[in-house]
């Protein structure tokens, strides 16, 4: 059989709601909010915007917050419009195979583990950081040898919080869909609560000279400043957007998909992007963009120049609370993307199990946490964040490049959301984050190409030969 064959939609709306093997339909559209600001408000945010300020675009960081926000906006629509047409678990895997066929599906669903199962373990590295820190500051010092792995640059032998959080919340994601929604919805009011306390206090610190020059003149090089700083910046803290794309993987366990999920993908990028907007122009507001090179915690330095202390240790809580919802729906989100897959064949059966009671992929959770977390706990993960980046552009891209694909192919089955400006949209979606990807070192490509190559081999010794609809 050809390794492009479709899977017509109806076919897979119909296996995804039989069979035993179904997942809770529990979530309504706040809760569906709440799951992408989970993911999306994180490390990118809080350690990233000072970076991106400090070595490409100065004040203008802001802009380059604008500029993946219309990114992801184009991405967030193509999504809303095929996760309303397809509301099944795979997301961007499934769509593609309804629309590119099985290879691509194939190498999609592959890609999307850079996206969530390694965007995971890097958070809960950051995540391990913060406690460490948080910690420290009421005068508890934990050993570095188990707070830090071989590679980092103070070396330990395993990082355990970074471990136990993998594991806690693993555990919660077996014990049922509604209970992570609402453990997630409660994390969200709180780290919602202090980046909006952030931005009220710290407006009133604003010194205006900050923002001289508000675009720094580039400096000859390629992404130091100027507009080329803008663009590079973008594509930098681009990771603090990842995770809206993620309520779609959601959708099998909507009540009300083909409306609901448009609203959570589209409702959380919106919220995101306007608090992004005003953090950053606070924040190099209060502190120098120059004075922000190398520094992780921006933010710290910030609160110090208030005359509120306290606020220190309350943003650490809500940053720390902000990581553990990330990692909570990214955890989500692959496991049902490997139950779709596993559904279809292209991965053993154990991926899609579902328990009897809880019902949620609960074997598929184990095998990740166990991946995940021995990642987290050993390798030198933080440094793959831009892995992350690099895998979530290309499916950005595919999702792009299938609206336009269906849009022809399908011009007349129902869209319950449809995306505007076909085929414009699609197209700048593409083409935006084609720019993005390119921003990207060389390094991060190489290790994209050999991840693929990995996922390719698997797919022609197992997948392929397993595929339900190949046989
Ligand atoms: N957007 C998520 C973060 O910034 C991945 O942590």
């Amino acid at each position: 059989m050809s390794l492009f064959v479709r899977k017509p939609i109806a076919r897979i709306v119909a296996e995804s709601e039989g069979g035993e093997h179904h997942l809770k339909k529990t979530l309504g559209p706040k809760s569906l909010i709440a799951l992408g600001i989970g993911a999306i408000i994180g490390a990118g945010l809080f350690s990233l915007t000072g970076i991106a300020a400090a070595e490409n675009a100065g004040p203008a960081v802001v802009l380059s917050f604008g500029v993946a926000a219309v990114a992801c906006t184009f991405a967030g629509m193509c999504y809303s419009e095929l996760a309303s047409m397809i509301p099944v678990a795979g997301s961007a895997y499934t769509y593609t195979y309804a629309t590119m066929g099985e290879f691509i599906a194939w190498i999609i669903g592959w890609d999307l583990v850079l996206e969530y199962a390694v965007a995971s373990s890097v958070v809960a590295v950051s995540w391990s950081r913060y406690v460490v820190s948080f910690f420290k500051d009421w005068g508890i010092q934990l050993p570095v040898q188990f707070t830090a792995c071989q590679f980092d640059p103070t070396p330990g032998v395993v990082n355990v919080p970074a471990m136990l959080i993998i594991v806690g919340i693993s555990i919660l994601l077996m014990l049922g869909i509604k209970e992570s929604a609402n453990v997630n919805a409660v994390i969200v009011v709180v780290k919602m609560a202090v980046v909006l306390t952030f931005i009220f206090v710290g407006a009133h610190y604003i010194n205006r000279n900050n923002y001289h020059p508000f675009i720094p003149p580039n400096t000859g090089t390629f992404g130091e400043y100027g507009i080329s700083g803008i663009m590079r910046a973008a594509g930098v803290i681009f990771f603090a957007y990842i995770g809206f794309d993620s309520v779609s993987t959601a959708a099998q366990e909507s009540r009300n998909p083909t409306k609901d999920i448009p609203i959570g993908i589209l409702g959380s990028l919106f919220i995101c992007t306007i608090l992004y907007l005003a953090f950053s122009f606070v924040l190099t507001g209060m502190v120098n963009y120059k004075m922000m090179r190398g520094d992780a915690a921006p933010v710290a330095t910030a609160i110090n120049l208030t005359p509120y202390p306290w606020l220190q240790m309350m943003i650490k809580f809500g940053i720390i609370s902000g990581f553990t919802s990330v990692i909570l729906v990214m955890l989500l989100g692959q496991s049902r993307v490997f139950y779709s897959m596993s559904r279809d064949g292209l991965l053993p059966s154990i991926f899609s199990q579902i328990h009897p009671v809880w019902k949620t992929p609960w074997k598929s959770n184990l095998i990740f946490m166990v991946l995940v977390g021995l990642g987290a706990g050993f390798l030198p993960i933080s440094q793959l964040g831009h892995m992350t980046s690099i895998g979530t552009l290309m499916a950005f891209i595919i999702v792009c490049a299938g609206v336009l694909v269906l849009r022809y192919v399908q011009p007349h089955t129902p869209r319950p959301y449809r995306t505007p400006f076909v085929p414009l949209f699609p197209i700048l979606g593409i083409v935006v984050c084609f720019a993005m990807m390119y921003s990207l070192n060389t390094q991060t490509w190489l290790r994209l190409i050999l991840w693929m190559m990995i996922g390719m081999v698997i797919y022609f010794f197992y997948s392929r030969r397993h595929s339900r609809l190949n046989r």
